[in-house]
């Protein structure tokens, strides 16, 4: 096994399918045999710039079933994850399943069930376990620096075209995406539990929709608007305007209205977090910000330590008593940051095959992908009730506890 060439296949080559196509076909040992995406033109493309010698097929069966697969990327939009990665586990395939691991609990637990019967590793794509970032402040943790954390401030601020782009896409769905949170920040969430160390036990949420609002005046399409706006999408070429206004759930993006297009996510959102173990947590996420942002405020018995992944660095101090908390030094860390994701999206891939070759647990796999879901899900609730939510027996049926989560960073 270890010098035999690792298949790879793929069902949904959009955006992020070949994004992991272009690591899986620069890691070294790997064959990309099988494609596939109900958007042809999308596999044959994923074929033409990384794996010429893959075969395009025509359903996820023909994926799943050959014997030439070893391992299958699931990149299709999250509400198209269980079917294709529980076929995968039938059929006896290791599977990489993008985040989030599923639009509901049922569908992820359906999922993880399957990996554990088919004694095959789920990989979730949580990448920012492996940006350099996160990793480091990890490792500062672990080595106690902090010693007990009582509180953390967490954000991820989406650059306002970014959050544009998400009412053009499926994204802007929840039939899609199960949640604003659960879509985008489930990633956010895995880092605040893996921090943590504990499982998120009450949450509340206040949220909404007050920017990307309805605009009178303004057409569904940029192409026939002539206001000055931030927002526009320019597109070169610019593909037909179809009759109604489509769910894009394949196929093409389109210069869509970001304020007149069909929605129903929040475009802002702040969630309070209590842990098991009684770290409280604050999180924020907005959509329009000028400059995006993933900051953490980690507060511990004995120091500190702030950072956003945007600035490359992250900064440490101590608790000295000293009087002199103003002058207090920050000893700084700066990090690499290369690529998407603060550097995660170019280290996932290799870990997770390395350590498949190893038969070593992977960093990421169905328990985090459940308990981000459960974690996301559990605080949107808070959010449409009004009310204070209590994880604790949603976490016993799912037969899991409120004990601490020890994976190392590395
Ligand atoms: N890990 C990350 O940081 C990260 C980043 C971006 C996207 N993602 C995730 O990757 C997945 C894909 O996102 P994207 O940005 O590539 O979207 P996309 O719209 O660019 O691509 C989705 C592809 O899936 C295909 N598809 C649609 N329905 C399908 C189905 N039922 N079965 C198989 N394929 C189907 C579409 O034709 C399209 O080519 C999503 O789950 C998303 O959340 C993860």
């Amino acid at each position: 096994m270890a010098d035999s060439p690792f298949r790879v296949g793929a069902i949904g080559c959009g955006a992020r399918g070949r994004s992991l196509l272009r690591r899986a076909a620069a890691t070294g040992g790997v064959e990309i045999t099988a494609l596939y995406d109900p958007d042809r033109p999308a596999a044959l493309r994923a074929r033409r710039e990384h794996a010429p010698a893959a075969a395009v097929v025509d359903g996820i069966e023909q994926v799943v079933s050959r014997d030439d697969v070893d391992l299958v990327i699931v990149g299709s939009p999250d509400h198209a994850h269980r079917e294709p990665a529980v076929a995968a586990f039938e059929h006896g395939k290791h599977v990489f399943c993008e985040k989030p691991l599923a639009t509901t609990v049922d569908d992820c637990r359906a999922i993880w069930s399957a990996a554990q019967a088919a004694g095959r590793e789920l990989i979730v794509g949580f990448v920012l376990r492996y940006a350099p970032f996160y990793r480091g402040i990890k490792e500062r943790l672990d080595r106690g620096d902090l010693g007990r954390i009582m509180s953390i401030e967490a954000n991820e601020n989406l650059p306002y075209a970014q959050g544009a782009f998400f009412r053009r896409d499926w994204r802007r769905f929840r039939r899609f995406t199960g949640t604003y949170l659960l879509e985008k920040c489930c990633h956010d969430l895995d880092i605040l539990c893996w921090f943590a160390g504990s499982l998120p036990r009450r949450v509340a949420s206040f949220g909404g929709r007050s920017f990307f609002t309805p605009r009178s005046g303004a057409p569904l399409y940029c192409r026939d608007c002539d206001l000055d706006c931030a927002h526009r999408l320019e597109l070169d070429p610019l593909p037909p305007k179809p009759e109604a206004e489509p769910e894009l759930t394949r196929g093409r993006h389109l210069d869509l209205c970001c304020f007149n297009s069909a929605q129903d996510i929040v475009d802002h959102q702040v969630a309070i977090i209590e842990f098991a173990n009684g770290i409280r947590a604050t999180f924020h996420s907005n959509q329009n910000a000028g400059r995006p942002s993933r900051r953490m405020y980690l507060v511990g018995e004995r120091g500190c330590i702030e950072g956003d992944l945007y600035w490359g660095s992250f900064q440490y101090a101590p608790v000295r008593y000293t009087g002199d908390w103003e002058g207090t030094p920050w000893e700084r860390t700066e990090v690499v940051r290369a690529g998407q994701h603060g550097g995660g999206d170019g280290l996932q891939f290799g870990d997770c095959l390395r350590r498949l070759r190893d038969g070593r647990p992977v960093l990421a796999g169905g328990r985090e992908g459940l308990i981000a879901c459960v974690t996301a899900l559990g605080i949107d609730k808070a959010l449409s009730s009004g009310a204070v939510v209590d994880l604790d027996e949603t976490w016993a049926a799912y037969g899991l506890s409120g004990a601490p989560e020890t994976t190392p960073a590395r």
